[in-house]
């Protein structure tokens, strides 16, 4: 075993696609001290700038002081602290929704919710560039896939075709592709549903909090959330806090509760991030301030996710290397994040960034790209 293992991790190093932790000492939102090194962070999903805020930091603590650090038990068993209803309905009130549950993490919610929903006898349409939790949940389901060329609905469209129409089937999405920043057709994914007689479920991982006139979301952005069968997201990226959420009509949320393994098999969430749950979903309601300023960052780009994509594994990590010595958190995606072949940096904007910081570190990523001959 040991030298199997081995041997795998020197062809992992031989391609340039092993991984290395690296030691984050703070983080206030904007800059990060990384392996000692002060950086400005690009990197991060803290597009809202919420994960260092005092209201939410005070509210854990309320939480952890009123309820204990951990929760003892799964939510079946003795883990349903009051937490959960109190932020099971904010999440009902936000997302206009007729019921809400909430998952220990996105990945933990994706793979519970697609293997409690489809099995051996259902199909899956999943794009090509969906998350890695989207695709385990899929792989742990059991159903017949079919992934279709990313954002294309055409190849969508052949694909429904072909598959039997007595079949349960399911559409699955990303709403903004974590590595791509680029937004699902989302209209057109709803006709497709309902020609095709499918459900529709989408992610909004990096879309809650920053879409939408309260930050609801990409599918509230754009008037669709009567349309789509199941909205899910996480309290980890904008909303600055850990965990995930689904919602959708009453029998779907009753029906996960009694056969998500992800949710049933697992301790419930600490108090303290409950806490900041709450917390996180008030302010994301009413601080429009924070969603105008990320606008303003994202200019003409596609969204708050910004890839450079550069192809070589090697260009790419020495891309992040030389960003890092100029004081820049860019971090190199490389396979099975991302496609082969199409390594790259991923940058993230925030609204606690200021101006003057991404005008200094637009700088220096041309500099670095032009050194290294990514960027003419
Ligand atoms: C689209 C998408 N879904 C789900 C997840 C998983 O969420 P979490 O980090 O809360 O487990 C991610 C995280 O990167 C994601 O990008």
């Amino acid at each position: 075993m040991k030298k199997h293992i081995q041997s795998e991790l020197q062809r992992l190093e031989e391609k340039t696609q092993r991984r290395m932790l690296k030691n984050v000492s703070s983080s206030d939102g904007t800059w990060i001290v990384m392996n000692g090194k002060k950086m400005l962070n690009l990197a991060s999903n803290n597009y809202l700038g919420l994960a260092s805020d005092e209201r939410l930091i005070e509210a854990g603590y309320q939480a952890m002081r009123t309820y204990g650090a951990g929760a003892t038990a799964s939510r079946l068993i003795v883990g349903n602290y009051e937490l959960y209803t109190r932020a099971e309905e904010a999440l009902k009130k936000w997302k206009k929704a007729e019921a809400a549950l909430i998952f220990n993490s996105g990945y933990t919610a994706n793979l519970g919710i697609i293997a409690a929903l489809i099995g051996r006898d259902d199909i899956v349409f999943s794009d090509w560039l969906n998350h890695a939790s989207i695709i385990d949940g899929i792989r742990l389901s059991g159903a017949e896939r079919y992934r279709y060329y990313h954002n294309d609905l055409d190849h969508l469209e052949s694909l429904l075709k072909q598959a039997s129409p007595h079949k349960r089937k399911l559409i699955v999405t990303d709403s903004i592709f974590s590595m791509d920043g680029d937004m699902a057709r989302l209209e057109g994914l709803v006709t497709l549903k309902k020609r095709y007689n499918a459900i529709l479920m989408v992610d909004e991982a990096h879309s809650s909090g920053i879409y939408g006139e309260r930050g609801e979301g990409l599918v509230h952005h754009l008037h669709l959330q009567d349309q789509v069968d199941i909205q899910m997201g996480t309290f980890s990226k904008a909303l600055g806090s850990f965990g995930a959420y689904v919602v959708g009509e009453q029998w779907l949320i009753d029906y996960f509760i009694n056969t998500s393994r992800s949710f049933i098999f697992t301790t419930a969430l600490p108090p303290a991030v409950l806490g900041a749950i709450e917390k996180s979903m008030e302010i994301v309601q009413k601080e429009h301030i924070r969603r105008q300023t990320l606008q303003f960052h994202i200019g003409k780009s596609a969204t708050h996710i910004v890839p450079i994509i550069i192809g070589s594994n090697k260009q790419t990590v020495q891309m992040s290397e030389r960003l890092q010595e100029h004081g820049i958190a860019a971090v190199a995606i490389r396979p099975p994040t991302v496609p082969e072949g199409t390594s790259r940096i991923r940058f993230s904007l925030s609204s606690s960034l200021t101006k003057e910081e991404l005008d200094w570190a637009l700088e220096r990523i041309a500099k670095v790209g032009r050194e290294i001959g990514v960027i003419t």
